[in-house]
């Protein structure tokens, strides 16, 4: 299959693929997601082939409008309603308990319950609105690989095995939505930490918000204990740098691979100071916004041009917990030490 790039003016064809049960990646404002039409089996089950997922790890239902999941889930809490009003369209993804047969087994994974998100982007709403649908969309990656942020990553990966990519530049928030499970109303619990933050939650509910003991993994699920996902495991080795570390550090770190071709994935001004390499900015100053909008896409790079990858940091706050949460997945926890 040849897979079509659809610009954001060819949104009607993009929807005509999905209705007729093929695979569209699409973008959102995190990353991009691998969409299907939520309704139809056949399709969501080529999801789970096309990117090697485990077809027991549930998936996210992005929606347009909330009437969409009142249709799954009947009377909405007034706590979603609340945080939808907050937070929607954007990286907050919820999930509640839905009525019993109104998704299939492959979305939900066989859980009772379902995520559902209102995606931050405007050619993607339409391109729902368009289908008459809802879409499956977990993150248009290979299973295994970082999340895509471009259509070239999606590409990249999918290439021959979806019918089209709609192409809408590089994603602004860079790292996948902030996993709210709302099943247990009297204890929301955070499964994935994302752009939006435990604090900004607990602030609109006016009540505490609950992390999750053993956060999500960006590709696990959470609900099924034992079960254990490969997550992004890059070939080159992955080393998070203190937020401490000088200038100096750094120089030190690098030249203490004297043998291995050292990637450096940190912001601009601070790669400026360091020895020509493989590098990868992180935006323009130390920041963790820009850090997660560039996490990923440095990932992918460096991993092609490198053995060993540094990565900056930065201190553990609400703010950084999405980013420190992926990057100690691609690194496995190690931190660089002299
Ligand atoms: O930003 C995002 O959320 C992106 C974009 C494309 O929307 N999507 C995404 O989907 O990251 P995915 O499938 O890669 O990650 C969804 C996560 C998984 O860890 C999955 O196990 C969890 O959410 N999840 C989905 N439904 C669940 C449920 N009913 N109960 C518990 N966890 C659930
Ligand atoms: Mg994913």
């Amino acid at each position: 299959m040849e897979t079509k790039i659809f610009t954001t003016a060819e949104i009607t064809a993009a929807a005509t693929a999905l209705k007729s049960g093929e695979l569209v990646a699409f973008p959102t404002e995190t990353v991009y997601g691998l969409g299907a039409d939520a309704l139809n089996e056949e399709a969501v089950k080529k999801v789970y082939a096309a990117k090697g997922r485990p077809s027991d790890n549930p998936l996210i239902v992005h929606v347009a409008d909330l009437a969409s999941v009142e249709k799954f889930v009947g009377t909405l809490p007034a706590d979603f309603l609340t945080l939808a009003k907050a937070f929607w369209p954007g990286p907050l993804t919820m999930i509640l308990p839905i009525l019993a047969g109104s998704l299939s087994k492959a979305v939900t994974g066989g859980l009772t319950t379902c995520a559902f998100r209102m995606p931050d982007n405007a050619p993607t709403l339409a391109l729902i609105k368009e289908s008459g649908t809802v879409l499956v969309g977990p993150s248009a990656n290979t299973s295994g690989k970082p999340s895509p942020t471009t259509a070239q990553h999606v590409y990249h990966d999918l290439k021959d095995k979806v019918a089209g990519i709609l192409d809408d530049g590089p994603t602004r928030v860079g790292v996948e939505s902030t996993v709210l499970d709302l099943s247990d109303l009297q204890r929301p619990t955070i499964l994935r930490p994302g752009a939006i933050t435990q604090g900004q939650i607990a602030a609109v509910l006016d009540k505490p918000v609950f992390l999750d003991g053993h956060l999500v993994k960006a590709d696990e699920t959470p609900k099924a204990p034992g079960m254990k996902y490969k997550h992004y495991s890059p070939n080159a080795e992955v080393y998070m740098m203190p937020f401490t570390a000088t200038v100096a550090d750094w120089q030190q770190a690098i030249a203490s691979f004297p043998r291995q071709k050292v990637g450096v994935l940190a912001n601009a001004e601070l790669l400026s100071k360091l020895p020509a390499g493989p590098q990868f900015p992180l935006g323009e100053k130390a920041d963790v916004r820009s850090g997660n909008r560039f996490l990923f896409a440095g990932l992918r790079q460096l991993d092609e041009e490198a053995e060993v990858i540094l990565v900056e940091t930065f201190p553990a706050t609400e703010k950084s917990a999405a980013y420190l949460n992926r990057l100690g997945k691609a690194s496995g926890g190690k931190t660089y030490q002299k």
